[in-house]
């Protein structure tokens, strides 16, 4: 949540923070802001609302300065306006901060009582306040003083006007990364906005502290000393962040699905088999498992628990999807016979890193399935499942998703043999079967059209239902999350045996309702669930493998899509879904990569 950057070199550093902060936007876009030191005076520019309204208010103009540092926002404290808007100041420092300063009250209070004042309803104006105060002429001192204050999780970029020279950053539980430039240094919340200028960075551990100039970083521990940093080479390639002949990115990263699910899945199976190269649980480890946990946030939950199914069927073993949020407050009997599994694409989301934390903390084994890799889950967890989804830039998780689920049915697989609970040929077949996933997902997208056209029937409803059992109850509610996050639809997604308990009440003339039917078990099941809405006045579109259209005929509407074994049905069923609420969005115009109120990476509680 919030993107920072700062820029210390030779070149003006207003064009490189503007640039940089529209890589980051994906993470807020409540407001924008940018500080460049000038002859010892800050500059401050500030706006509401996207990047393009703070380089509107610029007009072209520079601020003059080769220091600075900036921010895209998504409001925590305070609304979303320009006096929010970061960088917050005090006579000589700016500063920019991604977190939350959990004791910022009490920090205020005090200040107030010795006559400071604060012109914002922010928790960060607390730091600029503080490092005033703990400033006698050195600002490494001034940081030391004032972290040492700060309850709750900062990123915090940092300038003061009486070093021209030099940038300084620091953190404590969210990301922060130092990109190596020559003759010129960045710091950012990822990569991304680092692309354009190196592939050599430094990865900020939490209480490390940096001071930057454009030939120079030096790194400090937690306790002020000295401390040496490997550079590491970044992996991603620059055009990741690029929309190429896309529209938006949401449609870019659908078209992308195919490439990046063979990727995943090439990386952990050979011949048929699924490798985990240096896994640190044996398969004594994964006998002696009582249960399976799988945590994550929004989509990352779905995915948790379209594969929860999975465990139970093929590994045989009681599995819990969660949410991380909820999980880490319910006091969780956890022991070193849990298997805890985190999923998440930015592996930063806060309430994520907290339940592995505590995972962790009680004993249990943890493996992540992650799609960045520095990123504090990937290395918090003992084990980590790296997703090659790439850069993911539009909010609504598309590739990222599919790629997950590809990981985690992987994932399933190992286990499920290791336990001995399924056969080496079932294994294989699934391992077999999985590979031929990206041409089922590619004849899929072939049917852009057909959802578009769809898409132009239903954009002006204002609810709509997803309906599905067992693992098409997992997709129905990753179908209505897609939807309705983009679309602004109330979408609900629902078991389809518990309408009739309650929210059938909602269903009046033309309702949409959804109907996921992706196995023929349960076929009869859901479509006398279906057959119920319709009897009031539902309209339905049903979503089904080719093979099962024969088997409803009673509907008007039948997506299909192509058959493949009831273990990965789930990985080509999510695709109309994903592509239909692209398209609902679209119709109805809304900024579909950027969705009000929302951010990618949510790193606050
Ligand atoms: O980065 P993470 O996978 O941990 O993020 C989890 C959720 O915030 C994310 O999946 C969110 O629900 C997406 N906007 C859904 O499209």
């Amino acid at each position: 949540m919030c993107g920072i950057i700062g820029y210390i070199g030779r070149s003006e550093a207003t064009g490189i923070l503007i640039k940089g902060l529209k890589d980051l936007e994906y993470r807020g876009y409540d407001s924008g802001g940018i500080a460049v030191l000038n002859k010892n005076k800050l500059n401050v520019i500030k706006a509401k609302g996207e990047i393009r309204f703070l380089e509107e208010k610029l007009n072209g103009k520079t601020l003059y300065g080769s220091l600075g540092i900036g921010h895209t926002r998504w409001a925590t404290h305070g609304k979303a306006n320009e006096v929010n808007a970061h960088p917050h100041c005090s006579r000589h420092f700016a500063v920019v901060h991604n977190g939350i300063i959990e004791n910022y009250k009490e920090i205020k209070e005090s200040l107030s009582m010795n006559g400071i004042a604060f012109e914002s309803e922010t928790d960060t104006e607390v730091v600029p306040k503080l490092l005033e105060l703990n400033y006698n002429g050195d600002v490494l001192e001034a940081i030391r003083k004032t972290v040492k204050l700060l309850e709750g999780s900062y990123a915090l970029g940092i300038v003061c006007t009486d070093d021209e020279n030099t940038l300084y950053c620091t953190k404590k539980g969210s990301p922060l990364i130092i990109g190596i430039g020559s003759e010129e240094n960045f710091i950012a919340s990822d990569i991304n906005p680092l692309l354009h200028y190196t592939k050599n960075a430094v990865y900020l551990e939490d209480y490390e502290t940096a001071k930057i100039t454009s030939d120079e970083v030096t790194v400090y521990d937690r306790n002020f000393a000295e401390t040496e940093k490997e550079i590491k080479t970044i992996q991603l390639n620059k055009s990741a962040a690029d929309k190429g002949d896309f529209p938006h990115f949401m449609l870019k990263e659908i078209y992308e699905e195919p490439k990046v699910v063979k990727n995943t899945l090439n990386a952990v199976t050979t011949e048929g088999e699924v490798i985990f190269g240096n896994m640190p649980f044996t398969a004594e480890d994964f006998k002696a498992l009582s249960r399976i946990y799988i945590v994550g946030c929004g989509s990352a939950y779905h995915v948790g628990l379209i594969a929860k199914y999975n465990f139970e069927k093929v590994a045989k073993i009681p599995a819990f999807a969660e949410y991380a949020g909820e999980f880490r407050y319910a006091e969780p009997v956890i022991d070193e016979n849990c298997l805890v599994i985190i999923i998440s694409q930015s592996g930063e989301t806060a309430d994520s890193l907290a339940a592995l934390k505590q995972a962790r903390e009680m004993g249990a084994k943890t493996i992540s399935i992650v799609n960045v890799p520095e990123s504090s889950i990937a290395k918090m967890s003992h084990y980590n499942i790296l997703t090659l989804a790439g850069a993911e830039i539009a909010v609504a998780t598309t590739k990222a998703f599919s790629c997950q689920l590809a990981a985690l049915n992987m994932l399933c697989l190992y286990i499920a043999r290791r336990r001995e609970a399924c056969t080496e040929v079932f294994s294989e077949i699934a391992v077999n079967m999985s590979h031929l996933l990206p041409k089922k997902i590619e004849k899929v997208l072939g049917k852009e059209d057909e959802l578009k056209a769809l898409s132009k029937t239903i954009k002006d409803m204002d609810k709509c239902f997803f309906l599905g059992r067992n693992v098409d109850f997992g997709v129905s509610l990753e179908g209505a999350l897609k939807l309705k996050e983009i679309s602004y639809i109330d979408c609900v997604g629902y078991p389809a045996s518990e309408l009739k308990h309650g929210t059938i009440s909602l269903i009046e003339k033309d309702t949409v309702c959804f109907g996921l039917i992706s196995n023929k078990e349960l076929l009869p099941k859901t479509v006398s669930n279906l057959i119920e809405v319709i009897a009031r006045g539902a309209k339905v579109i049903v979503f089904a493998p080719e093979s099962l259209k024969a088997d409803l005929p009673q509907f008007e509407t039948v997506i299909t899509y192509p058959d493949s074994i009831p273990f990965l049905t789930p990985s080509i069923e999510v695709i109309p879904l994903q592509l239909l609420a692209y398209h609902v969005a679209n119709e109805r115009g809304l900024p579909i990569d950027k969705p009000r109120n929302l951010a990618k990476s949510v790193t606050v509680e």
